[in-house]
């Protein structure tokens, strides 16, 4: 599994900031995930902790951070420390997860996509339906599995471009460039389909499994660069999914 963000952590963390992540990935994930207000969080694969804060910031009680790179949490451990928001950020893999302290929400963006194989697929959503009460709400954002990505548009205008190595079928790596102002860097995952998702969601124990495509956000003003948005609102290259244990 391609999995060593260590090296890439701070120019992942920079291209963050690029304008389709607030306004069509973030604003997405955010109206699925409601108002927190109240509840424990746990965020698994958070990165150097992008949506682990928001969610704290939008009032959620409590607030755990998980990621398999210790590059990641130092980043999020560096900008907790300047900033406290009482978050706790700890290296942890998926696919190891324990009911000790399940939580009301479990978020995972960009962590599916990294199962290279349906064997590592269901053992992530088996860890995260562990760290989830009963009745505890998953929400999560992926490369889209409903698209074949060999076909995909570019999307270099709005700061990436993917590529698909070798044939299209289960388990084949998808390379997303990201083009940031001072030079590019890659980052691999996998494609497996919208059904090994839904067999291994269900296998794990969800039985509510819901999915959404991208929107954009109203707050995105310049009415009449609406059309820029195109591409990516009808070829979307990410899926969100909402699953209740
Ligand atoms: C594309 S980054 C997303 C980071 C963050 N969620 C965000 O949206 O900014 C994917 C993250 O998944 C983490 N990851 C991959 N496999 C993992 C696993 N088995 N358990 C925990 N984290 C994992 C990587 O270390 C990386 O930080």
């Amino acid at each position: 599994m391609t999995t060593d963000y260590d090296p890439i952590a701070e120019q992942y963390q920079r291209a963050k900031q690029q304008p389709w992540r607030t306004f069509v990935e973030s604003y997405t994930l955010m109206n699925l995930v409601g108002d927190p207000s109240g509840l424990s969080v746990l965020d698994v694969a958070c990165g150097e902790g992008f949506y682990t804060r928001m969610i704290r910031h939008r009032g959620a009680a409590r607030v755990v951070g998980v990621d398999l790179s210790q590059g990641m949490i130092e980043l999020a451990q560096t900008q907790e420390t300047r900033r406290p928001l009482g978050i706790e950020f700890r290296v942890a893999d998926a696919r190891e997860l324990t009911d000790t302290e399940p939580f009301d929400l479990t978020i995972a963006a960009y962590l599916l996509n990294y199962a290279s194989t349906q064997d590592e697929l269901e053992a992530m959503c088996e860890g995260i339906a562990r760290s989830l009460k009963p009745g505890g709400r998953f929400v999560t954002v992926n490369s889209n599995p409903a698209r074949d990505f060999s076909l995909a548009p570019s999307y270099r205008k709005y700061g990436f471009e993917t590529s698909v190595i070798g044939d299209w079928q289960e388990g084949t790596p998808i390379r997303w460039t990201f083009h940031l102002a001072d030079g590019s860097f890659e980052i691999e995952n996998y494609y497996l389909s919208q059904e090994s998702h839904e067999q291994a969601f269900r296998k794990s124990g969800f039985r509510e499994v819901r999915w959404h495509r991208p929107e954009l956000s109203p707050d995105f003003l310049p009415q009449s660069d609406r059309d820029f948005w195109s591409t990516l609102l009808e070829f979307p290259p990410i899926a969100f999914v909402e699953c209740i244990k």
